[in-house]
Parts: C-alpha cells; structure tokens; sequence
C-alpha cells in the first residue's frame, strides 16, 4: 500500500490536464479568498474561524457596527491586523507571485485583506486588492479625504494592545491560543472611551477606520477601472482559479461568470468539494479539493517550478 507520503496530493489525470492547459493560456485570472491564508493560521469568514468571541465576524464588518460601536469595531481589526503580522505568507501565496513574474497575462483578484500576498513579492500591478487592506487606514469623516497605506504599527494607539496573559511565560502562543478559542467570550474586552481610538491627523476631528470594504460599500473605483480595463483588452479569457474562497460575496464572485462568458476554464481550490462557485461546474473545469498551501505550488509546477526560497517582506521592514 503507497503511503500518504508519496500519494500524489493531485490526481496524475487532472494535474495532466490542467497543466496542459495552464503551460498554453495566455489570459489567467485567480481569484483568492480566505481559504488560502487558512493554512498560515488566519481563520476564514464562513465554517468554524467565522466567530469572533462571540460576534460574527461579517456583522462586524458593516459602516452601521463602526458607527453604533466603533470600540469594538477597532478591537475586532486591531485582533486582526496583530495576528496577520504573526502569520507568515505559505507556499502557495509564492507560489502565486512567482507565477505572476513568469506570466505576463496573469491577473489576480484577491478579496484577501491581510497582507500575505504582498508580502510574499506578488508585483502590486497584477494584484488587485477588491477589498481593500488591513494595513490601511483612512478617516470616516465624509467631508475628509485623508487616508494612508502600509500603517503596520501594532498596535495602531495604545489603548488597542490585546490584553496578554502577563503569568504566562509563553505569551505569544498562549494568546494566540486563546485568542483562537471561538468558545471563550469569558475574557473580557475593555470598554473603549472615544477619544482612546485612533483619530485622524488631518481633520483632527473624525475617527480613522480600517481601509477595509465593509458590507453595503462600494469597491474602489480604481481597482475596478483597472480589473475592467484588463478584462475588456482581448475578447478571451483562457483560464480562471478561484482559491479558497466560498465565492458567495458579489461582486468579486461575478468575475467568474464574467471570465466563463470568455471561454475562460474554470480550476477551483478548495478544502469543501460543496464550495462551487455558484454558477457550477462545467465539463472541462477542474476541483482540487485540499489544501491551497499544497495544492496550488503542486499545480502550478509546470510554470513556477519548485518553490523553495521564501522571503518575507515583513521581516525587511
Ligand atoms: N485551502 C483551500 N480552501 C480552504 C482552506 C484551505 N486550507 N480552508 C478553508 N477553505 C475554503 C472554505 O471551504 C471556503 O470555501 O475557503 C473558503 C473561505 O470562505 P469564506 O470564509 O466565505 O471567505 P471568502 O470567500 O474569502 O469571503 C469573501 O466575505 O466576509 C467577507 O470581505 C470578506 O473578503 C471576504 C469575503
């Protein structure tokens, strides 16, 4: 009997298929979601990761959750942006950058607000972040343009540091740990005054907020003018692969149709064979169901190669 050490993660017929198609395609979409970052320890939206101590994590993301308790709100993406900057990029985020220095037609759409994929040296010209980013943050005053990229301090003010475990020597685990643990609303969140959040330092007057796209907000308009201006080049679309993601938020999942109504095929990588993007499969498509950490550098071998050099921009900051 093969061990599971050497079974293939991939069956050898689809890999064969697929990389055929993937070695002659010239225009390739991906499209990410939370599933690929699964692996580097950041929990997805829907399934078990979806609770945040209790709250639902997409009832947090709202305009109307900030503006009724912009406290928790900023405890919510405070958590997140210190656990993003402790997971690192895995092999399949490389992966993805590497295929987009060694693709000229490869364009990836990523509903990803967590940084990994930049970290992992995917060229910014061919990743298009639908949703924003969490190391972004701008100010919710209507009347106030300001906005900034790239803010990693952690905590963002003071009053958003996590409260730690201070007994217990092993305190990153161990709050990571606890953090993790969906069953434990026992430990309680302080209850944040106003002028404790971080403010913004053009109009001194309005809040900031994460630069993330909350729920009934639109995507911004330059990352879709140049999703659109790519997509209207040529007449055809060879290839799409949807990547751990549950493809229910429109309008990202809508770039599935559209790459479909362009002959695109259609690859999916997910861990739950019942997350098909909602128009199905079709004959020709591929399923690889697993991990994206192992299974998109497996199938991507014929262009990329190995991956084995892993540099984290983080660590050069
Ligand atoms: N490898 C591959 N797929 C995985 C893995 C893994 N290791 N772990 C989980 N998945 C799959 C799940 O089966 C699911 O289909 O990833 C998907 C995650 O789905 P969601 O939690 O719905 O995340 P996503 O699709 O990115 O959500 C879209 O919704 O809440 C909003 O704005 C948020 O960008 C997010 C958007």
């Amino acid at each position: 009997m093969a061990s599971t050490a050497t079974r293939p993660i991939v069956p050898p017929a689809d890999l064969e298929s697929f990389q055929a198609h993937l070695n002659r395609s010239t225009r390739i979409l991906a499209l990410l979601g939370a599933g690929l970052s699964a692996s580097s320890g950041l929990p997805t939206f829907r399934g078990a990761g979806g609770l945040w101590r209790t709250h639902d994590a997409v009832q947090l993301a709202t305009p109307s959750a900030f503006s009724r308790d912009p406290g928790l709100v900023w405890q919510f993406y405070s958590y997140r942006r210190h656990m993003a900057l402790q997971a690192k990029p895995n092999p399949a985020h490389y992966a993805l950058a590497e295929l987009a220095k060694r693709k000229e037609g490869f364009m990836t759409l990523s509903q990803n607000v967590d940084g990994l994929s930049p970290r992992a040296g995917h060229p910014a010209s061919t990743l298009k972040l639908l949703h924003g980013s969490l190391f972004d943050v701008k100010c919710s005053d209507f009347f106030c343009s300001y906005s900034e990229t790239a803010n990693y301090t952690d905590p963002i003010v003071p009053a958003l540091q996590i409260p730690t475990d201070e007994s217990d020597p092993t305190t990153t685990s161990a709050l990571q740990a606890r953090e993790l643990d969906i069953s434990d609303s026992n430990v309680l969140l302080p209850e944040l005054a106003i002028r404790d959040l971080p403010r913004c330092p053009n109009c001194k007057k309005g809040l900031l907020r994460p630069g993330v796209v909350w729920f009934g907000e639109m995507l911004p308009t330059a990352v879709l003018n140049d999703i659109d201006r790519w997509i209207t080049e040529s007449n055809t679309i060879d290839l799409i692969i949807v990547i751990g993601t549950s493809a229910r938020v429109y309008p990202a999942a809508g770039y599935v149709d559209l790459a479909r109504s362009k002959g695109a095929r259609v690859a999916v990588v997910n861990v739950d064979r019942d997350d098909e993007p909602a128009s199905g499969m079709y004959q020709g498509d591929w399923f690889f169901e697993g991990d994206a950490a192992q299974i998109v550098p497996e199938i991507l071998k014929s262009v990329i190669g190995e991956i084995t050099e892993m540099p984290d921009a983080a660590e050069e900051r």
